[in-house]
């Protein structure tokens, strides 16, 4: 197995400086988490951004020294954290391929910004690379990396896996520079997506946004014709690494977390439901504290009888919607409990902050139902992580139509759109009263799906179809 060089926005781990030195956390969201436990297995390098400004010597920061991969850093100036990181990526790409377009802010300067950005990753990634690695680009920050290497001379086969949705076209066509961003995406050789619906509109997008692009459709795959080459776009399902979840959720660290947390809540035949997520206006938080409410309403039975355990892990709080958010979650949690609660019950415990992984997984063993309910998200791996922790069967997952786990779990989840109130009250209900049998069915076919198609094999596929690019024949002529 030749060694892989994964080059996405953020290390796998986020420094932060203190008065002391620097503290180091595990970087946040699902890339991260996904991809490491793969590199740790495979060996190689990961090139990205620690976390804060200006130069930095990784040793310094004290990183973990044996994960069995190297840590590359690339700087970015206090400037272009804002225009580059907060600016296009996330006031830009972000909303707009999560269909939230009202929400971008199509900066010119963004734009500048993150084309140089998208070069020094290019130029790190040319100077790390060794002659038989794999390169593995990550996500919307990074589209432009292939072309770059490209001008830069770089001839191997290149990866790109975008692990947000791929907006429609009429979404798409509102970026002032959707033309460059589109050509840039067909410089890799492949092409990664999410689901169905994402290929789908990459099919729909291309041809008609470059006059120049052929498309030719054959079941989950995309033969795309243009004028530099050939390069295929293809749906591979991200997953995570079932085996070491399930084995860290049945630890024994997590197993006296799991058995703290119980015995202090002191509530032996309660409910718990639990969101789990980075405070982002795509995971559909204040819709679900509003279904939740609804459903206390609706069902009386469940007054006093079940919990709301909501957790979130601050994110982007330099942009306007992300502090929004917070004041509006803050203020839903307040309401719920005020009109709802009692003395001796407080229907949603809301907790916001950083949370080692041990204990989420104690939170997951907890949980009796898990809502996972995005208004819009790529994959969401937190629905496949709590069904990984479930050794025994014993809980019910509430998914949003609008997640990409949708298309993987819709047989044994219960299906919910987040911007139906009632619907997703009726689903918690449900979900609550399930008798054990089906909530044991159910909860058996989400893990066999996910434990067959984990981690391993994801980067396997994905990688496989890079090295079959390797054949003269399908290499692009003009490169
Ligand atoms: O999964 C999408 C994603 O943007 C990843 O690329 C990123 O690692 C994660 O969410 C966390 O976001 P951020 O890096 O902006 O904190």
């Amino acid at each position: 197995m030749e060694d892989l060089v994964v080059v996405s926005n953020r290390l796998p781990v986020e420094v932060k400086r203190t008065q002391d030195g620097y503290r180091v956390h595990p970087s946040p969201g699902g890339l991260a988490s996904a991809l490491d436990k793969l590199m740790t297995q495979r060996g190689g390098a990961w090139i990205g951004w620690p976390g804060i400004t200006g130069p930095i010597n990784l040793d310094d920061a004290d990183t973990p020294k044996d994960v069995g991969y190297d840590l590359v850093p690339v700087s970015l100036t206090e400037r272009e954290r804002k225009e580059y990181y907060l600016g296009f990526s996330n006031e830009i790409l972000w909303p707009l391929f999560h269909d939230l377009h009202p929400f971008c802010e199509f900066e010119p300067r963004f734009w500048e910004t993150y084309q140089i950005v998208n070069e020094r990753f290019a130029r790190t990634t040319k100077e790390t690379i060794d002659a038989d690695e794999r390169v593995w680009i990550h996500d919307y920050q990074l589209m432009l990396v292939g072309e770059k290497l490209r001008d830069l001379g770089e001839t191997r086969p290149l990866g790109f896996f975008l692990h947000t949705p791929f907006p429609s076209e009429n979404i798409l066509q509102r970026l002032p520079w959707h033309t460059v961003l589109l050509r840039s995406l067909i410089a890799f050789d492949v092409i990664g997506v999410q689901t169905r619906r994402d290929l789908a509109n990459l099919q729909t997008a291309l041809p008609s946004l470059l006059p120049d692009v052929k498309i030719e459709r054959d079941e989950d795959q995309l033969t795309i014709e243009h004028e530099k080459g050939e390069s295929t776009a293809k749906v591979f399902p991200i997953s995570i690494d079932f085996a070491s979840i399930q084995a860290q959720a049945t630890s024994s660290p997590v197993e006296r977390e799991h058995e703290r947390i119980h015995q202090r809540l002191l509530l032996d035949d309660h409910t718990y439901l639990l969101g789990v997520e980075r405070l982002d206006y795509t995971k559909g938080i204040p819709e679900r504290l509003k279904a939740f409410q609804r459903a206390l309403e609706f069902y009386p039975e469940l007054e006093g009888n079940v919990t709301l355990i909501q957790h979130t892990h601050p994110s982007r709080e330099q942009i306007n919607q992300y502090e929004d958010l917070r004041e509006l979650v803050e203020r839903e949690v307040g309401r719920t409990n005020g009109a709802l609660g009692s003395v001796d019950w407080v229907p949603v415990r809301y907790t916001c902050g950083h949370m080692g992984f041990e204990k989420i997984l104690a939170l997951y063993r907890l949980a009796d139902v898990a809502l996972v309910t995005p208004i819009r998200d790529g994959m969401n791996l937190v629905a496949k992580e709590y069904c990984a922790t479930k050794v025994n069967h014993d809980g019910v997952l509430v998914l949003s139509k609008f997640a990409g786990a949708a298309e993987e779990l819709c047989d044994n989840a219960l299906i919910v759109n987040p911007h139906d109130v009632d619907q997703m009250a009726e689903a918690i209900y449900v979900a609550c009263t399930m008798e054990p049998e089906e909530r044991r069915r159910r909860m058996k076919g989400l893990r066999e799906q996910i434990e067959e198609h984990n981690v391993h094999r994801w980067a396997n596929e994905f990688l496989e179809t890079v090295e079959r690019r390797t054949d003269p024949v399908s290499k692009p002529p003009s490169r």
